[in-house]
């Protein structure tokens, strides 16, 4: 799954945020490099809690079947799961083949047990389930048991079983635990929750992750659909428009992507419409610092 690889020269994080593309620049989603390989990554991946929590082989396959053709059709590659998703990874694995894609895939997931040897078999088995020889992301979910489950991927990055490392989390409370994992241990990658209405992450772990050369994934960022039913009486402002934003979850999208930390947001969809307009949020125009600050004086007024 890995034999083909777009790696081209890293692209600086300030370049990355340009305020007006040239027209070229709108017809691709954006890139940005994951600073320990230079290799570069879509803006907007696939989240799959819940969305992709169903039976394999049912009649609620099909529909997801669309949204992953959606998401690479318009570019997108990829896709973050977990073992504590129930049957997430096994439905990904199946989508991914369906939809032929398996050599485009950047696949993420995570080990979520106690115990080095319990993580081991944890792990392999989630490289059966999505189908993949080698992955390209393995992260510790919630920091479970890091100290044992880190051992095991450096010696699996080292052999090549994993491309890259990380560690996860969604909320504020762990955060001193987790910045001290990023002090202390080499990573790849870290995963966390940014939002309009979650920014915690501002104050510490998304200017470590830039000191430190570390990749960002996004997640929660619509706070599981929260800050959908928050803007539900506001219209979207006309100015929206000069950053191509037409969709409030555009909108979100683009004020998450316009901080210069984050790699890649990882939004979770079951539905085709909203894959569309989730890609669509990686397109375009990115907001600048002082429209940045617009976007959330309009949401939080
Ligand atoms: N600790 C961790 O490691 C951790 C924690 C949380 C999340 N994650 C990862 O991050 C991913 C994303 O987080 P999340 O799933 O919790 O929440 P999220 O992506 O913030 O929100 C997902 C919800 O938003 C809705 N939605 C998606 N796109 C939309 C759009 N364009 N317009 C309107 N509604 C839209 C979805 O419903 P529809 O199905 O109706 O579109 C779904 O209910 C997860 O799936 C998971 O992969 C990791």
């Amino acid at each position: 799954m890995i034999s083909r690889r777009t790696v081209v020269k890293a692209l600086g994080l300030a370049g990355a945020a340009a305020v007006s593309p040239a027209r070229s620049e709108n017809q691709a989603i954006h890139r940005r490099p994951i600073p320990s390989s230079g290799e570069t990554i879509p803006v907007i991946g696939l989240g799959t809690s819940r969305t992709f929590n169903v039976e394999p082989n049912s009649e609620r396959m099909a529909p997801l079947l669309a949204v992953v053709e959606t998401f690479f059709e318009q570019g997108g590659t990829l896709i973050d799961s977990s073992p504590m998703y129930g049957r997430a990874e096994a439905v990904s694995g199946e989508l991914v083949a369906r939809a032929r894609q398996a050599d485009g895939v950047f696949a993420a997931t995570k080990v979520w047990t106690d115990g080095a040897a319990a993580g081991v078999e944890q792990m392999d088995r989630s490289f059966r389930l999505m189908g993949v020889d080698v992955m390209d992301l393995m992260q510790i979910h919630n920091l479970r048991d890091w100290r044992a489950h880190m051992k095991t991927l450096r010696a699996w990055k080292e052999s090549g079983k994993i491309r890259y490392i990380g560690i996860t989390t969604s909320r504020a409370s762990q955060y001193e635990a987790f910045a001290a994992v990023m002090r202390s241990e080499p990573l790849d990658f870290v995963q966390l929750n940014y939002s309009m209405g979650e920014r915690e992450a501002e104050e510490v772990l998304l200017p470590l992750a830039a000191d430190k050369g570390i990749s960002t994934l996004i997640n929660r960022p619509y706070m599981r659909g929260v800050l959908f039913s928050r803007v539900k009486d506001k219209p979207i402002p006309g100015w929206a428009g000069e950053i191509g934003v037409n969709s409030w979850g555009q909108f979100f999208l683009k004020f998450i992507l316009a901080h210069p930390a984050v790699t890649c947001i990882i939004p979770a969809t079951s539905k085709v419409h909203h894959m569309r307009d989730n890609m669509a949020g990686g397109y375009g125009a990115i907001p600048d610092p002082g429209l940045r600050r617009r976007m959330l004086a309009y949401v939080n007024a």
